[in-house]
This record gives C-alpha cells, structure tokens and sequence, in this order.
C-alpha cells in the first residue's frame, strides 16, 4: 500500500466551540493510532490546516469522514501525494496552537501576517507545518 500524504484547509463551523478541540484530537490520536496515520493539525479561531500521511486506503477513509464532520466546512484539498517517508511519524496527530503561528511564520509561507491556510499553495502549507512541528514538543 502507498504511503500518501493529505493537506487540507477548512473553516471552523458553528457547531465547533474551543472546547471541541480537546475532544476531536484525542478521537484522532486513538483512531489515527489504530489506522497508522500520522499528521499535524493547525487551528486557529476561524480556520484549520491538516496533513494526514499514512497509507492510502487509510487517508482517504479518514478524510471521507473528515469531511462530513460538521465541526468545520468549506474543506479545500491542498496537496494530495504519494511519499517516500513520512514527516511526523512521531505524531498520531500533533497539534499547533494559535499561538504558535507567529506573524513572521504566516508571511515566510503566505502572503498575509494573519493565518489564513487557503491563501497557502499545497507546497507552501506543506513547509509551514514542517516549520511549525520545529516549535512544538514531541507528543
Ligand atoms: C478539523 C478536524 C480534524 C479531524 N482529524 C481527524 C483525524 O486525524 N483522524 C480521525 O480519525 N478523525 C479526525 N476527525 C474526526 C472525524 O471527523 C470523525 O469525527 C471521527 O473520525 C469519528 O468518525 P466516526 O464517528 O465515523 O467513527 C477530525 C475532525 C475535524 C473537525
């Protein structure tokens, strides 16, 4: 089975309140866990930007429920490929804070100060979050 990494944008919806955050990681460790799916999940208070890698067959079951969640909308794919390696085998699914995602980091991969993943191309997505996993510890 080919190794295949995801990256998508989506918007927060109104069925999501912060506290849903907790809850739809650690459904994501446990599941991505039994799946072998590995990725990092950023999230600020209006949008998310994920990257899924791990077999095929189970990346795209994974995004098929992904995106009949209706925690979020407006899912744009923005890269989908096959891989040699993955980039966070150590994450079940990592997670990057608001925080985290300084204004210089937004301008080095996109051209506005504020995170907004749908103003990202797929490769540039794709650098910003193996930039951020550098600023995060190891889960
Ligand atoms: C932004 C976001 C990211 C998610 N990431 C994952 C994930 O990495 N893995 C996963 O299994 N479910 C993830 N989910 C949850 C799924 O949408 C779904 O609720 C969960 O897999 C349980 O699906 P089921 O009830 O059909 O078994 C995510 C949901 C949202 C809103």
């Amino acid at each position: 089975m080919f190794l295949t990494r995801l990256i998508y944008a989506s918007t927060i919806g109104d069925n999501f309140s912060q506290h849903s955050i907790e809850g739809i990681l650690e459904a994501a460790r446990c599941k991505n866990m039994k799946h072998n799916i590995t990725g990092v999940l950023c999230f600020n208070c209006d949008y998310f930007l994920q990257c899924l890698e791990g077999p095929r067959a189970d990346v795209n079951e994974t995004y098929k429920r992904i995106l009949n969640d209706d925690r979020h909308h407006s899912v744009v794919m923005l890269d989908y490929r096959e891989i040699d390696s993955r980039d966070f085998s150590d994450w079940s699914m990592g997670y990057v804070p608001s925080s985290t995602i300084s204004v210089p980091i937004n301008l080095k991969f996109s051209e506005a100060a504020d995170f907004n993943p749908y103003l990202m191309s797929g490769a540039s997505a794709y650098m910003m979050l193996k930039a951020l996993k550098q600023s995060v510890p190891t889960l």
